[in-house]
């Protein structure tokens, strides 16, 4: 639904979240109000992030966080405040963190029944680069429990498939504060006001191009690689006899600011298996699947580069890793093309 400028220049997330529940009439408002409840995990985590640096400077100024906590590090800071902006409402039954090894059950409180949905996060990705003020993000992903439960969650209603995903997106700590995400109805992007302390829609129906500009990788692992994606990234620096063009490199080694800027331009992440991590580096439950998500419903692509596109991978493990190629789609099919030969 294209919207006039006037139109998008003054939509809070919250009135976009309202308008997208009621084009479902059976929706009972529990995931809006999950949403809602990550906004204001996302505007924690923005005005700690956007102190980091002074901490150290101020020293321990008392300064606490909602929770009455003493500061704390940064990713811990950030799994707790998804963790308990969420864990109190009821919506939610269980929640999984790359900082947590096992899934955290959420206890049925003063009576209010355990919630139908499912989270699992990764409360700060580009941890390496905290300390030298660039960008990082979080990234979130919502299934619905296994409807024949009641009470807490279990280890199974985490192990879900990426296409089942009700909901996922991320937060963008960047030159500003952005949160992206999708139901399946698009992907939408909203910039942090500051001074009002509220998402506005800025990037509505965010559509990727099918070819990208930049392609993203850390090539320091060449040697590490299997033939076939050593292929397909000298490929994407120097072109291939027309089957696709040379692209400009572009990594910032955080996933989600790497995953914006290529949602955004138009570009293609690759975390390729190596010798010395056979399954890829990053996760499946709380990086690749959210983020295949919203690229697939941008118009890109994500594969595991194994014959399998992400949303399709069925996971066994809470922490497992994937390896990883995504972004415009004709750049992933490329990829795909070039690795089912080499096989
Ligand atoms: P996290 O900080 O959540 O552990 O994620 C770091 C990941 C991801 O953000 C990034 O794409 C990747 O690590 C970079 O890895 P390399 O430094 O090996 O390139
Ligand atoms: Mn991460
Ligand atoms: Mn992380």
């Amino acid at each position: 639904m294209a919207r006039s400028q006037a139109q998008t220049s003054v939509i809070t997330i919250e009135r976009f979240i309202m308008e997208q529940e009621r084009l479902h009439p059976e929706a009972t408002g529990e995931l809006s109000n999950l949403l809602y409840d990550l906004c204001l995990a996302a505007k924690i985590i923005s005005r700690q992030v956007r102190r980091a640096g002074l901490t150290d400077i101020l020293g321990e100024i008392g300064t606490t966080n909602v929770q009455g906590e003493v500061q704390q590090k940064l990713d811990v800071f950030a799994h707790d405040t998804v963790r308990h902006s969420v864990e109190h409402t009821g919506r939610v039954c269980i929640v999984a963190s790359e900082e947590e090894e096992q899934p955290i059950p959420v206890q049925v409180r003063d009576d209010r029944r355990s919630g139908k949905y499912v989270l699992l996060y990764d409360p700060l990705d580009g941890s390496s680069n905290i300390g030298v003020n660039v960008s990082i993000g979080t990234i979130f992903s919502i299934h619905r429990r296994n409807a024949t439960k009641r009470g807490p969650g279990s280890l199974a209603d985490c192990l879900q498939k990426g296409r089942a995903q009700i909901a996922a997106g991320y937060i963008l700590y960047g030159s500003s504060t952005m949160l992206v995400y999708t139901t399946g109805q698009g992907v939408h992007g909203f910039t942090l006001d500051p001074t009002i302390g509220e998402f506005l829609l800025s990037h509505p129906d965010i559509r990727s191009p099918a070819v990208g500009q930049y392609y993203s990788v850390n090539e320091s692992h060449w040697n590490k690689w299997a033939p076939g994606i050593q292929r397909v990234v000298g490929a994407f620096k120097n072109g291939d006899h027309g089957r696709v063009e040379a692209k400009n490199a572009r990594y910032i080694g955080s996933l989600v600011a790497d995953i914006h800027r290529n949602l955004m331009s138009g570009g293609v992440f690759l975390y390729p298996a190596d010798t010395n991590a056979p399954q890829g580096k990053l996760r499946l439950l709380y990086e690749a699947a959210p983020l295949a998500f919203v690229v697939e419903q941008a118009g890109g692509a994500a594969i595991d580069g194994l014959g399998q596109d992400i949303l399709d991978v069925a996971p066994t493990e809470l922490h497992q890793r994937t390896p990883l190629i995504i972004g415009s789609k004709q750049d992933v099919a490329f990829a795909s093309a070039v690795l089912a030969e080499s096989r």
